[in-house]
C-alpha cells in the first residue's frame, strides 16, 4: 500500500527523484510549531462543534505535542515521499494514535493549513523584525546624542557640499528605519488574518466554527472569502517588499561605513570584533560585515521579484506554484534579522574619529555657500554673490589655500563689503550653529529633532 495520504486513487508510485522534486519538507519543517498550533486549534474546534469526540481531540493534542517535542529533540524522522510537514505530521500522528489521528483533517485541507502556518509564522517574524529595527534605531540615537557638535563634511554627488553635524547625518537612517518600521506595522493588518476553515477552496459542509479557531490562534481578523483565503499571497509579497526596502536602506548606510572606515576618509574605526583580516596582506582590517550587508540586498530584492513573478497569471485557487513562496521568504527573514543585529553591534562598537572629521571640513570649500550668504546679508543679490564667491574659490585653488586663508585684501578686492569678521563667520562650527531652520543641521535644531524622536519612542513603547 502507498504511504501517500492521497494514495487511494493511484495505481503507480512516483520515482524517488519525482518525490524529491515535489517535496517541501526539507524547508517547510521550520513551520512545525505553527502547524501543530493550527492543528490543535482545529481539533479543539471540531470537538466543540461535536464533529469529533472529546476523547479523540485529547488524543490528537497529546500526540501532536509529543511529535513536536520529538522534532525539537531531533527524534522525528521526516520522509520526502510524504511531501511536506503537514503530511509527515499526520502520518506520524496516525501511526501513534490510530483512527483519532485520521479524524484531524476533517473539514480542513492542506491549502488552508499551509496558509494558516504561513500567516502565523509571518506575523511572529514581522513582530521580531520590528523589535530589531527599534533596537537599532535606539543605538543610532544614542550615538547621535554624543555627536551633536561633531562636525563633518556633508556631501552631494560625493563631493563635499556643506558642513553638517555627524548626529544629523546618522539620524537620517533613524528616519528611514522609522518609515520601514511603520510599513511593517501596517502590514500586520493584512498578515494577522485567519484562513483556517476555508478548506480546499470552497469551505466545508461540516458545522465548523471559523471564529473559534480565529480566536484561539489570536488572529485579529478572518478571511471573508474562502477562495481568497487559500489564494492570497499578497502579504508575502508585501513582507518581501518591506524587507527589500529596509535592506536597501541598510546597504546605503553600509556603503557609508565602508567609505568612512577607509584610509582615505578615516572618519570612523570599526572594532576588531566586527572586522576581518586578509590571508595575504598582514596590515589589512576589512569592513566585511558592512560589505556583506550591502551585498545581501541582491538576494532580498531577488526574492521579491521571484515571488511577484510566481504569482503573475496564477488562476484561482490553490496551485502548487505557491509552494515556491517559502524558501525566498524564509531566507529574506533570516537575512534581514542577521543584518539588523550585526549592523547594530557594528555601529555601537565603532569609534567616531572626531578630529579627523573636523579637519576634513577645514580642508575643503564646504563653507563657500556661507560666504555667498554673508554677501547677501550685506545686500548683494544671491546670483551676484554666487559669482563673486566662485571667483574667490578659483583664486584660492590657484593659490593652494582654503577660504579661511584668503587674505582680507583679496576679499576686499572681490567685494568691498567684506570685513575682518568673515574669518569667524566662515568657521565650519559657526556655519552649522547659524542654521536655525526647523529640521536643519544646526545644534538647536538637532537637539529638537532628538527630542521629537525620544517622544516617539516613548509613545510607541507605552
Ligand atoms: N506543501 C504545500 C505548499 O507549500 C502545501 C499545500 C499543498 N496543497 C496541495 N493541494 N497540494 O504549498
Amino acid at each position: 500500500m502507498s504511504n501517500k495520504a492521497w494514495g487511494g486513487r493511484f495505481s503507480e508510485k512516483p520515482e524517488d527523484w519525482v518525490d524529491e522534486f515535489n517535496a517541501s519538507v526539507g524547508f517547510d519543517q521550520i513551520l512545525i510549531k505553527y502547524d501543530v498550533q493550527g492543528s490543535i486549534a482545529h481539533a479543539k474546534m471540531l470537538a466543540k462543534q461535536d464533529i469529533i469526540s472529546q476523547a479523540d481531540c485529547d488524543a490528537i493534542i497529546k500526540g501532536l505535542t509529543e511529535i513536536l517535542k520529538d522534532y525539537e529533540n531531533g527524534n522525528l524522522p521526516l520522509d520526502i515521499s510524504l511531501e511536506d510537514i503537514h503530511l509527515n505530521i499526520e502520518h506520524e500522528l496516525i501511526k501513534r494514535i490510530g483512527d483519532a489521528g485520521g479524524r484531524l483533517h476533517t473539514g480542513r485541507s492542506r491549502n488552508d493549513q499551509i496558509a494558516t502556518d504561513m500567516h502565523l509564522y509571518t506575523k511572529d517574524e514581522v513582530n521580531e523584525i520590528i523589535s530589531l529595527i527599534n533596537a537599532f534605531q535606539q543605538t543610532i540615537v544614542d550615538i547621535a546624542e554624543k555627536h551633536i557638535e561633531t562636525i563633518m563634511p556633508g556631501y552631494t554627488h560625493l563631493q563635499r557640499a556643506q558642513p553638517i553635524s555627524f548626529a544629523h547625518h546618522i539620524l537620517t537612517y533613524y528616519w528611514m528605519l522609522d518609515r520601514d518600521k511603520t510599513r511593517f506595522q501596517d502590514s500586520l493588518k493584512r498578515i494577522d488574518i485567519s484562513p483556517l476553515g476555508a478548506a480546499a477552496l470552497s469551505g466545508t459542509t461540516y458545522p465548523i466554527d471559523r471564529h473559534t479557531t480565529q480566536e484561539s490562534l489570536e488572529f485579529a481578523n478572518l478571511y471573508e472569502n474562502s477562495l481568497d483565503a487559500v489564494s492570497d499571497r499578497d502579504y508575502i509579497v508585501e513582507t518581501l517588499h518591506n524587507i527589500s526596502l529596509t535592506m536597501v536602506h541598510l546597504s546605503r548606510f553600509a556603503e557609508e561605513i565602508i567609505f568612512w572606515s577607509s584610509a582615505e576618509a578615516n572618519f570612523v574605526t570599526l572594532s576588531d570584533a566586527f572586522s576581518t583580516g586578509s590571508s595575504i596582506m598582514p596590515q589589512k582590517k576589512n569592513p566585511d560585515m558592512a560589505e556583506l550587508i550591502r551585498g545581501k540586498v541582491g538576494r532580498t530584492t531577488g526574492h521579491l521579484v521571484s515571488m511577484l513573478t510566481t504569482l503573475k497569471g496564477l488562476p484561482l485557487a490553490y496551485n502548487k506554484d505557491m509552494q515556491e513562496d517559502k524558501e525566498g521568504l524564509f531566507d529574506a527573514i533570516h537575512t534581514i534579522k542577521g543584518s539588523l543585529r550585526i549592523f547594530d553591534g557594528m555601529i555601537a562598537s565603532m569609534t567616531v574619529n572626531v578630529n579627523q572629521l573636523q579637519s576634513a571640513v577645514e580642508q575643503d570649500f564646504s563653507n563657500a555657500t556661507e560666504l555667498a550668504d554673508y554677501l547677501v546679508n550685506k545686500g548683494v543679490p544671491f546670483r551676484t554673490a554666487h559669482e563673486i564667491v566662485g571667483k574667490l574659490v578659483l583664486w584660492a585653488i590657484q593659490h593652494n589655500v582654503y577660504l579661511l586663508d584668503v587674505p582680507l585684501t583679496q576679499y576686499k578686492d572681490a567685494h568691498a563689503s567684506i570685513e575682518a569678521d568673515i574669518y569667524e563667520y566662515l568657521k565650519p562650527e559657526n556655519c552649522i550653529s547659524r542654521r536655525t531652520s526647523y529640521g536643519s543641521t544646526g545644534h538647536d535644531a538637532v537637539k529638537k529633532q532628538i527630542e521629537v524622536i525620544k517622544q516617539k519612542f516613548k509613545t510607541t513603547n507605552e
